[in-house]
């Protein structure tokens, strides 16, 4: 059996927006609660994370697990341009004093698809500005926290707008639609009509955002424009930012990754899907320490582009393939960018428990044939540690190994969490 290298970091993962509840300064909040809102409901209360941290980082501790991986809001940090809260930092530092104190390594994400309202005013993701803005950001969160945080990835799936345009079901898609959803992430229905941009709801946000519907396209971060090529300058500007002041921060950016499967005759469609999403993003990653890589499924390709699933298949709730060996898959493909990797989310969503155990366990004896073949993979976190908000499809999907009761906030761990935890234990000292 392969010995997962010392320090490997057992863990799962969250984001601030699908847990913490009330981030009413962020420009998602409009989103959801805008009427004609495409989301199937809104956030809300989250999980109530942003009060009950204590106890879901304990919990991730109690059944064996070592690291931990959530994000810090922005739109708390930086309620207003320019000014940056004290009081809010304050709520993150007490989280990663925690975190160490409980046995977890923390593992830090800034930005996690939602942004302050602010910035929006100010071109968001499509503003020549916001790469400095972030920098800034970043400057402040280092200077009050940086002495706790190992990790940090500086933006979570900074490829997503590409990904979701290959399905044709994101706001710019490059491909027929598939038959079925089958997004990464949490896609609701009635994008087609927001894609146009100008959708009633679309024209409504835009106003309660203080901009136009067109200046809105690129500003926000699901963004019906192509904003990545500013999203690379953020990621340089914020890794330079944190390595001025704390050079032993190990810094990476996560992306969305399939494992790229060419039917015959689809190869070279789908080298060049690979390349939009991946090969793309390799001179910005070049000065990173590690690349945070998210998995979900495969992506079968042919000549004429994304096949559907094949009849019979058995699916997840999001609509994609149960397909766990997508992660070896995946960290072959990827491996070429010569970066030690952390998985920073892998997960199903499901409410049978059991398969969720048997999608860890596939995946997880992938990511070993990985290190025994000596690929550098340095830690393995599960989305999610808590059933939360999946973004337009609200609390649908459950992806959790920490089941939460929508109506008493009240957490219980699923056996799958007890059997990544028992794995972690098996598989290294625990800290
Ligand atoms: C995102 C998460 C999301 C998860 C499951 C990832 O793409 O980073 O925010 O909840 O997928 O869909």
């Amino acid at each position: 059996m392969t010995t997962f290298p010392e320090g490997f970091l057992w863990g799962a993962a969250t984001a601030a927006h699908q847990i913490e509840g009330n981030n009413t300064n962020s420009d998602c909040w409009v989103l959801e609660y805008t009427p004609g809102t495409i989301f199937r409901e809104p956030s809300g209360d989250a999980c109530d994370s942003y009060h009950r941290w204590q106890e879901d980082i304990s919990l991730l501790r109690e059944v064996g697990l070592n690291a931990y991986r959530f994000s810090i809001e922005w739109a708390r940090v930086e309620p207003a341009d320019g000014h940056f809260s004290q009081a809010n930092l304050q709520h993150y530092a007490n989280v990663l004093r925690f975190c160490h104190d409980s046995g977890l390594t923390p593992v830090v994400t800034l930005h996690h698809f939602t942004s302050p309202r602010w910035l929006m005013r100010h071109g968001g993701w499509g503003g020549v500005e916001t790469p400095a803005r972030f920098a800034e950001y970043t400057r402040e969160v280092i200077k009050a926290l940086g002495d706790q945080i190992p990790y940090i990835c500086t933006i979570n799936e900074a490829n997503i707008n590409t990904i979701l345009a290959q399905l044709g079901v994101g706001f710019r898609p490059t491909e027929q639609p598939r038959p079925q959803t089958a997004a990464p992430i949490g896609i609701g229905e009635g994008l087609a009509e927001a894609r146009s941009g100008v959708s009633g709801w679309w024209a409504a946000c835009a106003q309660e955002l203080g901009t136009t519907p067109d200046r809105l396209k690129p500003a926000n971060f699901s963004a019906p424009e192509d904003v990545e090529p500013t999203l690379m300058v953020a990621h340089v500007a914020a890794r330079e930012a944190i390595k001025a002041v704390r050079p032993e921060i190990q810094v990476g950016i996560t992306l969305a990754l399939h494992d790229w499967q060419a039917q015959p005759g689809g190869e070279e469609r789908a080298e060049r899907l690979k390349h939009e999403a991946f090969g793309k993003w390799l001179p910005t990653l070049n000065g990173d320490d590690f690349l945070g890589v998210q998995n979900y499924s495969r992506q079968r390709i042919g000549p004429e582009g994304v096949l559907p699933n094949e009849e019979g298949v058995e699916t997840t709730q999001m609509g994609y393939e149960f397909y766990p060996e997508a992660l070896e898959g995946m960290i072959r493909q990827v491996a070429t960018a010569g970066l030690p990797m952390i998985v920073t989310e892998n997960g199903v969503s499901t409410e049978d428990d059991t398969r969720r155990v048997e999608f860890i366990d596939r995946a997880i004896a992938g990511a070993e044939r990985c290190l025994a073949d000596g690929l550098d993979i340095r830690g393995y976190l599960y989305w999610s540690a808590l059933d939360n908000f999946e973004w337009a499809l609200g609390y649908g999907p459950k992806f959790g190994i920490i089941a939460v009761d929508r109506a008493t906030q009240q957490r219980t761990p699923k056996p799958s969490a007890h059997h990544l935890g028992q794995m972690a234990i098996r598989n290294g000292p625990l800290r």
